[in-house]
């Protein structure tokens, strides 16, 4: 029953759409209308406001290691789990009528709740991958497919398996990317749409 309850707050945790908070709170508007209209860190960058999309970009990804640190400290066991609940909360948040966002900085919180070491290794990924092809997109990819492969090395095969399915979600809340990744008319980073 705690663990249930708790499962059900870290996908409240997930579901807040700070991105588009924080834009309308400096009164630029509604993010969705921006750019290629997700309410994350890449499109808010898209506004021209570094420090806005920074803060979209930490407050995303520490909602997801909040949901990830609760659920842990009340059932350990459950907090693969959790993982998928902030993700999904992120994704499909009820308060903009279940359509949220791509679920790429809340995976890496929950990554950072799970074992630092796949943040790193995922973080890094993006790094790399989002520098040579100049494309966010192309970034978070690869990064959320490497996430359970150094959760087998780095956590546990719960947490691999939990990385899998929230994995699958962002994949899938990125076709709109792939197809202009494969079309080749994907907007490198800033660039607008
Ligand atoms: O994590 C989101 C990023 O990969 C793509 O964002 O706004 O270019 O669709 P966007």
């Amino acid at each position: 029953m705690e663990a249930t309850l708790a499962i059900f707050l870290a996908a409240l945790l997930g579901s807040i759409p700070f991105g588009l908070l924080l834009t309308r709170a400096a009164g630029l508007g509604d993010i969705r209308s921006i750019g290629s209209g997700n309410i994350g860190a890449t499109n808010v960058l898209r506004t021209g406001n570094k420090k806005l999309a920074a803060a979209t970009l930490l407050l995303d990804m520490l909602k997801g290691a909040a949901a990830v640190w609760l659920v842990a400290w009340i059932a350990p066991t459950y907090a693969p789990w959790a993982a998928v609940a902030a993700v999904l909360g992120h994704c499909y948040t009820p308060w903009l009528g279940f359509q949220g966002g791509k679920g790429m900085a809340t995976a890496l919180g929950v990554m950072l709740g799970l074992a630092w070491p796949i943040f790193v290794v995922s973080s890094l990924t993006w790094l790399a991958v989002a520098k040579l092809s100049k494309r966010s997109s192309a970034g978070s990819l690869s990064a959320i497919v490497i996430a359970p492969l150094a959760a087998l090395i780095f956590a546990t095969p719960q947490a691999a398996l939990g990385l899998l399915l929230l994995g699958a979600v962002v994949v899938w809340r990125h076709k709109g990317n792939i197809q202009r990744l494969l079309a080749g008319t994907e907007p490198r980073i800033g660039q607008g749409k």
